[in-house]
């Protein structure tokens, strides 16, 4: 009888550098679950997301079980598991944008970046980030890019900006 191959599946999660990881463990010699979340911020600015291997480097450094760090992990949407891309759009969802026509400046950005909202481009430049209202409806319809607003879009303008970066 024949058997089908089945493809082994590599793993796919990058390895990063644990040296940043090993500084930042430092300044917490004795550092119990309390630290967690200062440990996991300062870990994610200094590689823009928790890698998987910086997160087994704070357990066997901490004592802390993986479990506990990862149930911090996805309480706290501030983390992320993913690698990032290197700026984040956030197009408003809010009624006001939504009537001004949000749904065609979410609609150009996935045909111009082929993602959806909480997807990251392959090339790492773009995530996209759903949201509700970003607080400036008077620009309505409203995208934030990074720090930066962009207000009263339209399709144009949206790949225009999109296109800059
Ligand atoms: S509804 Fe879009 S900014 Fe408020």
């Amino acid at each position: 009888m024949m058997h089908k191959t089945v493809p082994v599946r590599k793993e796919s999660k990058p390895v990063v550098d644990a040296t940043k990881c090993k500084a930042i463990l430092a300044q917490y010699p004795n550092a119990t679950s309390a630290d967690l979340i200062p440990v996991l911020q300062q870990m994610q600015d200094a590689y823009g997301y928790l890698p998987q291997n910086i997160l087994e480097e704070i357990t066997a450094t901490t004592r802390i079980p993986l479990s506990k760090i990862y149930g911090v992990i996805t309480f706290y949407s501030q983390f992320s598991l993913e690698p990032r891309g290197k700026h984040t759009i956030k197009v408003c969802t809010g009624t006001a944008c939504h009537i001004k026509g949000a749904p065609d400046i979410k609609k150009k950005i996935t045909e111009v970046l082929h993602i959806h909202e909480g997807e990251t481009t392959k090339d790492y430049k773009f995530t996209y980030e759903p949201v509700a209202c970003l607080g400036t409806c008077f620009l309505a319809p409203v995208m934030m890019i990074n720090e930066r607003y962009y207000g009263k879009l339209t399709t144009e303008k949206t790949e225009q900006i999109l296109k800059s970066y």
